[in-house]
């Protein structure tokens, strides 16, 4: 007989407590009504430890020196949902006009350098359609100095990048060129996968990165930025502080891009061209 397990419940007071503990530590804002998904995706967290209550386990993750729960917690909490080319119009973009744009401009410098950031990457699908686009389009990796920074809060969609092993429906939007080209083809357990090959990841490097950290732990500066379907979970005021460093980390003439279902906010009006929808080029 299977034993059912009684469901716990989340008191109000907890669920604020979790809202504004989310929100402080990764911008993350839930609102007042996500209560059924705090419920379902921490669940697993107090099962995992034993815990009994939603107040036991806001006092565990809050223990000044338990930091590692508090990744879990983030892994647990974050939406992660990605493709391979999602909204396809960027990469277009990329390949008629950004990609050209950014080689005249290095070959007039007498420079191969070319930097790129994805910032919230998640498991990895936009970080290497990206890179798969430099390297088509710049075709000679050796004659050309290409990196991709990819960043996340999530500890768990990181190692799930870095491995770069996506079940075959996952790679449909991949051209059968370029997916004979970057990635090798293996079947465990009777399931077809594809994992990415050394020269696809050599050029993309994957990093833990809070987007809310003052201060990020690199240099750039970046030929463009992908910035996408992550500034949304933030409210406005999150939204313009992260924009801001995202610009001070882009070379001038450099693009940056959003998802199309977010805005960027006007007080940027003066300082960037809007070039296409959710494409923005930094004056
Ligand atoms: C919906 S996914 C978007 C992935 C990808 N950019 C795309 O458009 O397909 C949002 C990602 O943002 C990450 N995220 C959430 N808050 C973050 C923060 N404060 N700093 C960095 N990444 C964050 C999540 O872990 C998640 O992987």
């Amino acid at each position: 007989m299977k034993l059912l397990t009684q469901p716990i419940p989340l008191k109000d007071s907890e669920y604020k407590s979790f809202v504004k503990l989310i929100y402080n530590a990764s911008g993350i804002n839930l609102g007042d009504q996500k209560q059924e998904l705090v419920k379902t995706r921490l669940g697993k967290r107090l099962r995992a430890l034993g815990l009994k209550s939603y107040g036991d386990y806001f006092d565990y993750v809050t223990h000044v020196t338990n930091h590692r729960e508090m990744t879990n917690l983030i892994n647990a909490i974050s939406t992660n949902f990605t493709a391979f080319y999602r909204e396809p119009q960027h990469f277009s973009f990329l390949l008629k006009t950004a990609l050209p744009d950014i080689s005249r401009r290095k070959q007039a410098l007498q420079s191969r350098k070319i930097r790129v950031w994805c910032a919230a990457s998640s498991s990895g699908e936009e970080a290497y359609s990206l890179s798969m686009t430099l390297l088509d389009y710049f075709k000679d990796p050796i004659g050309w100095d290409i990196k991709l920074l990819a960043t996340d809060i999530s500890t768990k969609v990181l190692t799930e990048a870095y491995h770069g092993i996506y079940r075959e429906n996952k790679l449909k939007p991949v051209h059968p060129a370029l997916l004979d080209r970057y990635f090798d083809k293996e079947i465990i357990k009777d399931a077809v996968f594809y994992q990415a090959k050394d020269l696809l990841k050599q050029v993309t490097v994957f990093r833990r990165l809070n987007l809310l950290d003052p201060i990020y732990p690199f240099q750039g500066p970046f030929d463009f930025i992908f910035c996408r379907n992550v500034m949304i979970y933030f409210d406005q005021p999150m939204q313009e502080a992260i924009v801001e460093k995202l610009l001070k980390y882009l070379l001038p003439g450099g693009y940056l891009f959003i998802s199309h279902s977010e805005n960027l906010s006007p007080v940027f009006r003066s300082r960037v061209e809007t070039l296409a929808p959710a494409t923005y080029r930094k004056k």
